[in-house]
């Protein structure tokens, strides 16, 4: 009997360790996460990455952005935009510049990620600037889409219209559609600004909102053209019209059985 009510006495007190454990289970991985977000990916440079991107650079840069990237009459500096800002221009094709345009254009990119992860590492090391985003920065599976939808029609619908499909801006230069651009583009242009677009920090735009923003573009990307919604409703009425038919004919078979029984 003593036992029995000991160990009864001792149940809430292990329930008690736990849910303790539990939490400090999940702080510690939480811990884990958040320093992870933390970090962003140029502790992972290379000093032969470096130099690498050097020589690519002097090879396809350097005639525009100058020989140490300081500028040129042709191409802006580039000492302090970045790893984030080279990964976004050479990831989408936008640089290399062909010749001198009013606006670069997103076309098939002309080097491999591992050139460009090279380029960056160079970029970064003339000059401090936002580091290329994290996989979990941009991860967008735990996003909100409605809410995702609200945040974008305040800040970016009014150049990029409100189903992403872009827009003319002033002077010949325009918004590009977001039709084409991974969820890592889209936080990269956010973080970046490339030339028309302003930079939205994590002041204006939380990093939690900016993944309900991806969700949001990633959600217009793969929608159902609305074209769509007429078929749409098309297609009940012809399951509609095809089981009243197979009902009226198992109907009318079953008639003619009875029929033809009781004859
Ligand atoms: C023909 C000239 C030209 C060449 C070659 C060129 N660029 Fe550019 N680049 C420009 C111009 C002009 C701009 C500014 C206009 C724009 O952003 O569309 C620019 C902008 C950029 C930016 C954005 C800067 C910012 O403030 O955010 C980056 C990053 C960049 N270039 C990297 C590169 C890299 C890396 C290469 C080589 C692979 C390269 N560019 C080759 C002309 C050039
Ligand atoms: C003032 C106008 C303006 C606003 C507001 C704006 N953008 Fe942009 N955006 C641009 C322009 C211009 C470019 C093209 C830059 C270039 O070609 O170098 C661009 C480029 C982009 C790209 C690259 C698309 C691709 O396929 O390469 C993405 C992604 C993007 N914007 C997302 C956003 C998001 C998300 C917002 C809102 C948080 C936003 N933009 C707000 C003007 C704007």
């Amino acid at each position: 009997m003593a036992n029995i009510s000991g160990s009864r006495r001792r149940r809430p007190y292990a329930s008690a360790l736990l849910l303790l454990t539990a939490l400090t289970t999940t702080g510690a991985a939480y811990a884990v996460t958040t320093s992870a977000i933390a970090n962003p990916r140029t502790s992972e440079v290379t000093a032969a990455q470096i130099q690498e991107g050097k020589r690519l650079f002097t090879e396809g840069c350097s005639s525009c952005h100058g020989l140490a990237g300081q500028g040129g009459s042709s191409g802006p500096s580039l000492i302090g935009v970045g790893a984030a800002a080279v990964d976004f221009q050479v990831g989408t094709g936008r640089m290399p510049m062909a010749q001198a345009q009013v606006q670069a254009m997103r076309k098939d990119p002309v080097y491999t990620q591992a050139e460009i992860d090279a380029l960056a590492a160079y970029v970064s090391s003339l000059g401090a600037g936002p580091g290329v985003p994290d996989p979990s920065q941009y991860d967008f599976s735990n996003a909100n889409v409605a809410r995702g939808g609200e945040i974008y029609r305040l800040n970016c619908s009014q150049c990029h219209n409100y189903a992403g499909k872009g827009g003319a801006l002033s002077d010949g230069k325009y918004a590009p559609t977001l039709m084409k651009a991974t969820p890592k583009q889209i936080y990269e242009a956010m973080i970046t600004g490339p030339q028309g677009m302003p930079v939205f920090s994590d002041a204006q735009i939380p990093a939690k909102d900016k993944q309900d923003i991806i969700a949001y573009i990633d959600y217009l990307q793969n929608a159902p053209d609305p074209g769509g919604a007429a078929l749409g409703r098309f297609g009940p009425v012809t399951e509609t019209v095809f089981l009243f038919t197979a009902a009226i004919g198992a109907v009318i078979a079953v008639t003619i059985w009875i029929g033809a029984k009781s004859r």
